[in-house]
């Protein structure tokens, strides 16, 4: 005998039983009616694209550390997908001729990072993906921060238990420059030392800012940049860049209606990210990290076509979702159980028994009925461990009479009913 195989997936992919599908498929549904309460259309790609698709702008740690490539027969690069903005950003550029823009969409794809698996981290993980193509306008932040609060409200979780922090590259960029006194091309290494700055040690930041060529002095001026308060960075900022930032514009003028914190530590790890930028956090002090994140990327399509076409969006993951509604105890119950067994008391009966069932599932009650042939106390027992609620026996005696027995497994409680009215006599006792 070969050794057996084992039964565990394989390191950071999961297994999905029904009850924790039914949960998932809760949540999911939820938050997909929201989006499209939106205006936005749900879109799909594949999960293999050509690699250069991401080494191009999705920075180097994702492209160098957690891509899965292979090579297909004929010697293709391929990459399982990590993210899907880039798929979207080439399905917008190929379609742009016959989309009306702004154009709104949303797909929900699972993404695969080769990561240590660790809380929040996987190696394949679903991500809700919305975004706004063709826009400049201010209005899409605003709609996509908006959209944000109501996904969170049809979750059941109020603004106290979560917060939006924003930033702007742009701004971020400049003020680099002007306040520590960076090279333009000292700006990226320190982004993404900033990106790590509240998950690392100080010493680990500072060392990493000596790396990169900073003294001391230039050193303690990134750790006042990361202190400064929104006005102060403002400030820090080349005038000609204040003037364009539309997170400016958001804050200055108030244009949101509901809570976003400025935060110059949000730059976020993807390189296509062009100004503003944002991160969710659960602020509970269980769970005190991003849940996810977002950002408007002037230059995606600029890959694929030379037309200009702006985006803006956020991919929001599963993984961290979960761990959200966990802490905050809104995770919705598992709805796995049938509302209806049929059962029959001998196996002539067998046929009017699957007559029931098919009048029950026509009324779109979820409806059981026994595979092997079991007594009838046996499979009462089985329906009651299944979750049923109700349990209709199709009896020798009561067939003659054209009747079915209704039981009310909850309570214990049963009534004969004409086989006609069963699909209304069920629904009224599951409505009970
Ligand atoms: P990201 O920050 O790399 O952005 O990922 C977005 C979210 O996906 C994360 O905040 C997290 O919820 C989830 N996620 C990412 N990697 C993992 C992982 N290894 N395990 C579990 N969850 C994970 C992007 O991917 C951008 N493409 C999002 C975007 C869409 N920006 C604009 N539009």
């Amino acid at each position: 005998m070969p050794p057996l195989l084992p039964t565990a997936p394989y390191r950071g992919t999961r297994d999905f039983l029904p009850e924790e599908m039914s949960v998932r498929t809760q949540v999911f549904s939820r938050l997909y009616e929201t989006i499209e309460t939106f205006g936005f259309q749900r879109y799909d790609g594949p999960v293999l694209e050509p690699v250069e698709i991401y080494e191009a702008k999705s920075g180097q740690e994702l492209v160098e550390r957690q891509l899965y490539v292979l090579t297909d027969k004929a010697d293709r690069r391929l990459a399982l997908r990590p993210e899907m903005t880039p798929s979207v950003a080439r399905m917008i550029a190929a379609n742009a001729g016959r989309l009306s823009f702004p154009v709104r969409w949303y797909s929900h794809p699972n993404c695969h990072r080769y990561e240590k698996p660790q809380k929040g981290r996987v190696r394949e993980h679903w991500q809700i993906n919305v975004d706004v193509f063709g826009s400049e306008s201010v209005e899409a932040e605003v709609e996509i921060f908006e959209l944000i609060h109501a996904l969170f409200r049809t979750l059941g979780a109020d603004p106290s238990l979560y917060e939006i922090r924003v930033n702007d590259r742009g701004l971020a960029f400049s003020a680099l420059e002007r306040f520590v006194g960076l090279a333009p091309e000292q700006v990226k290494p320190v982004f993404q030392v900033l990106d790590r700055w509240e998950k690392l040690p100080r010493e680990v930041c500072l060392e990493q800012l000596a790396g990169h060529g900073l003294d001391a002095a230039a050193a303690a001026k990134v750790e006042a940049f990361t202190k400064l308060d929104f006005p102060a960075f403002v400030d820090a900022a080349a005038p000609e860049v204040r003037g364009e930032s539309r997170v400016a514009r958001i804050l200055n003028e108030g244009l949101l209606d509901g809570p976003l914190r400025f935060d110059p530590l949000i730059v976020r790890g993807l390189d296509y990210y062009t100004s503003t930028v944002f991160e969710v956090f659960d602020v509970s002090p269980e769970n005190r990290r991003s849940i996810f994140g977002g950002g408007r990327y002037d230059n995606l399509t600029a890959l694929f076509s030379k037309q200009r076409i702006p985006g803006i969006g956020f991919g929001l993951g599963d993984v961290t979702l979960m761990d959200f509604l966990e802490t905050h105890e809104l995770k919705p119950a598992p709805d796995v159980s049938p509302d209806a067994v049929v059962l029959c008391a001998e196996p002539s009966l067998r046929g009017s028994m699957k007559e029931v069932a098919a009048r029950l599932r026509e009324a779109g009650v979820k409806t059981v009925t026994p595979l092997d042939g079991g007594g009838l106390g046996k499979e009462l027992k089985k329906a009651a461990k299944l979750g049923a609620r109700v349990a209709v026996l199709v009896g020798a005696e009561e067939h003659g009479r054209g009747a079915v027995i209704v039981r009310d497994l909850a309570r214990s409680e049963q009534r004969e009913v004409a086989a006609t009215d069963v699909a209304s006599e069920v629904g009224s006792t599951l409505a009970r």
